[in-house]
């Protein structure tokens, strides 16, 4: 077994492919299919408004603090901690994000899974004539079947697995600066198919005018767990593509702009889905079925559907696809630094076991259906589990460790580049990091175990 050569470690190429592969990593899933029914259950524009504050003043430092952490050791999570803090069990936390992608992405996939068949069947016309019971039902009746939304699973992982074998720079860099791109222009020519729709402002008021009546501490906690989960922070994926950061690079402003472009596809997905959610009088609380039955629908209302339909999916196809690369970048990351494994074994070994894993997930939203864990399947359990467990402690823990426990100076110095950027806002940076974002984190996290409140 040969050793990994650190020497020969693989890297980011450019700036804007820095940027495009962490934003692609940071929108997804999250932005497009998650935040839209999210904002709807908590009352819309209200809900925004807390998200942002939650964005800036949580999100931009911890999304900084794992660049620092990341690009300092130049190592998988799980190395970086040892690196840094040697023989004291930070790597736990390492750990704990490697683990934790590996869980995300046994579920994550099962979603992009279905990205796929949706493509599949705008592109065969299938939602054609469909009432919203009928596409409702065909929604449960393509899960139930068990065979296609494993079989779906199967080939995205095989998609992700491929790019990821192909590298950092001539993998990751390359598909994400081709297709975040892509990804913008689709989501424009969507919003501005929906702005103009019959009865669009209803829709507008409802994301942008807010009544803050609507603000209830459940609420808060969505959006903390919501900015966590969309920005990718709390497991170590951003240690892992900081550690491919060049020394030369702005952390501070890449850090920015991820998140600017991360908000800005939310903001987009919101003005996407909501204008037509109104003019076609639909819930906009539907829940997670909200991209997948209500949106066909709406298609089929609207004139040239059958392109917007094509292009929707295709945008969902995108966004998660450059996200599940970033999940899966962790493990193999870990697997080829610590185990010496080749980049090939790793990636063959990590895709084949979350796939499994991820299979079961699939599964327990159709044919095995049953309680796993407090009544829920596994696919509920560890979607649960993940965003509202695991990111939170790991965030928790990654942004004390910066605060308190790198050293001002190291943490100055790689925010700095060594003293050659200005580092302005370093104070309120470490008061966010050593203080606020701790206190936050707790604090809503004991509020979900129903420990406080
Ligand atoms: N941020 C992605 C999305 O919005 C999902 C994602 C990718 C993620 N990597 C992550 C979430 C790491 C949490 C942690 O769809």
């Amino acid at each position: 077994m040969t050793k990994f050569d650190f020497s020969k470690r693989d890297s980011f190429g450019s700036k804007i492919g820095v940027i495009a592969a962490a934003a692609g990593s940071a929108i997804g899933l999250g932005n497009i299919w998650r935040f839209p029914y999210i904002t709807g259950e908590n009352g819309g524009a209200a809900f925004l408004m807390v998200y942002l504050g939650l964005i800036i003043f949580i999100g931009i430092p911890l999304m900084l603090s794992e660049f620092v952490i990341g690009r300092r050791a130049q190592r998988n999570p799980y190395g970086a901690f040892q690196i840094l803090k040697k023989g004291q069990p930070w790597y736990l936390v390492g750990l704990m994000g490697i683990a934790g992608a590996f869980l995300i992405l046994a579920f994550y996939s099962t979603i992009a899974g279905w990205t796929l068949e949706y493509l599949y069947r705008s592109i065969t016309n299938g939602f054609s004539g469909k009432s919203p019971a009928e596409l409702s039902t065909m929604f449960s009746d393509f899960q139930a079947g068990g065979l296609w939304p494993v079989m779906w699973q199967v080939i995205f992982m095989f998609l992700t697995a491929w790019i990821i074998y192909r590298g950092v720079r001539n993998g990751i860099e390359k598909y994400a600066k081709i297709l975040m791109p892509l990804l913008l222009l689709i989501i424009i020519a969507i919003c501005i198919r929906s702005v103009t729709l019959e009865g669009a402002g209803d829709g507008l008021r409802f994301l942008f005018k807010p009544d803050f009546s609507k603000i209830t501490s459940s609420a808060i906690l969505e959006a903390l767990g919501q900015a966590f989960f969309s920005l990718s922070i709390g497991m170590g994926t951003l240690i892992t593509y900081g550690s491919y950061i060049s020394k030369k690079d702005n952390l501070s402003n890449t850090a920015i702009s991820v998140t600017a472009a991360d908000t800005l596809i939310s903001i987009l997905a919101g003005i996407a889905i909501f204008p037509a959610v109104f003019a076609f009088n639909i819930n906009p609380a539907e829940g997670p079925a909200l991209v997948f039955i209500t949106l066909p629908g709406i298609f089929e209302q609207m004139a040239g559907g059958y392109v917007w339909s094509l292009l929707f999916f295709l945008l969902l196809i995108i966004a998660a696809l450059t996200s599940t690369i970033s999940m899966l970048e962790v493990v193999v990351a870990f697997l080829s630094e610590e185990l010496n494994l080749s980049r090939k074994q790793s990636t063959i070994i990590a895709a084949l076991l979350i796939t499994i894993l991820g299979v079961f997930c699939t599964l327990s939203q159709g044919p095995l259906d049953s309680p796993f864990l407090f009544g829920t399947n596994l696919f509920g359990v560890m979607e649960y589990a993940s965003i509202n467990l695991l990111l939170p402690i790991g965030g928790f823990f990654i942004v004390i460790f910066v605060g308190w426990f790198l050293g001002k100076k190291n943490v100055r110095d790689e925010i700095s580049n060594h003293g050659t950027l200005k580092a302005q806002v370093f104070g309120l940076f470490m008061i966010l990091v050593r203080i606020l974002a701790p206190i936050a984190i707790a604090m809503v996290f004991l509020y979900q175990l129903g420990i406080l409140g």
